[in-house]
């Protein structure tokens, strides 16, 4: 009897140290860090930097859907009723479809509690006023996950990337590129795009990505829409 109940305790102070430690401020910043990878692939933590998904700088205390200029909030987000905090913030990445019927924020959840808990204390830290700074200096993440994935900077590409001439002929595009060279793709191949952002490419000069090993499927960067009708001849 006396054993068991002084096993018991051992486990009792056991389970109080492991709480302890679970609580660690700076160790749950640094698990809420691991956490915060699978955010990155949408989000930028820079004020202003709006990718897939708005950006997160200056979540805490905003009302949903009121970040900035992001233009691509779901009604549905724009309409619940939400101000951010560490409850409904636990909520939404929990499960945001649950929370919020429509989102378009594709992403089945964050199920672990723990997991949650922590990466809201990292998003505590690395929001508050310098805290991005601060994360990437303390290396909890690499500055490129800070800014989130940007697509590629087509301003300045090589000439063998910069299209001259775009014809249309049949079931092809055929493409000129700066250095002279000439290309036919197959139309089903080629996925026309705009990048109307400054780092998108300069006006009247498409830009060509090869998009797979073979290299017979490409992308066509175009710097505005404008650019897809008064750049394209159809011409054999
Ligand atoms: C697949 C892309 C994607 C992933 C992954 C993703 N988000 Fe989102 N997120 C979005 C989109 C898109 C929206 C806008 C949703 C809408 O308008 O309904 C959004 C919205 C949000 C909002 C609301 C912003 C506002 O202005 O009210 C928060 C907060 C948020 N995400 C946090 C996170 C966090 C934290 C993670 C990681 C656990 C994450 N997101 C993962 C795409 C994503």
């Amino acid at each position: 009897m006396l054993k068991s109940s002084f096993c018991g305790a051992i486990a009792v102070l056991m389970a109080l140290a492991g709480a302890a430690r679970a609580q660690d401020p700076a160790e749950m910043v640094k698990k809420g860090a691991q956490a915060y990878r699978i955010c990155a692939a949408c989000h930028s933590l820079q004020p202003g930097v709006h990718l897939s998904g708005p950006s997160l700088a200056d979540l805490w205390g905003k009302k949903a859907a009121t970040i900035g200029d992001y233009g691509r909030y779901t009604e549905a987000l724009k309409k619940a009723d939400i101000v951010w905090d560490e409850d409904t913030l636990n909520a939404w990445l929990a499960n945001p479809q649950a929370m919020v019927p429509g989102t378009t924020m594709v992403f089945r959840g964050v199920e672990d509690d723990q997991t949650r808990v922590n990466l809201i204390a990292f998003l505590r830290q690395a929001l508050a006023p310098g805290g991005t700074a601060k994360v990437v200096k303390d290396g909890l993440i690499p500055e490129r996950m800070a800014e989130g994935p940007s697509p590629q900077d087509l301003s300045s590409l090589g000439a063998n990337q910069r299209i001259k001439k775009i014809r249309h002929c049949g079931d092809a595009y055929h493409v000129t590129t700066a250095d002279g060279a000439e290309f036919p793709f197959w139309e089903t191949n080629v996925r026309i795009k705009t990048d109307t952002s400054a780092r998108g490419p300069q006006k009247g000069e498409p830009v060509l990505l090869r998009a797979g090993m073979a290299g017979d499927r490409v992308f066509i960067v175009f710097s505005s829409l404008a650019e897809i009708g008064s750049l394209v001849a159809e011409k054999c």
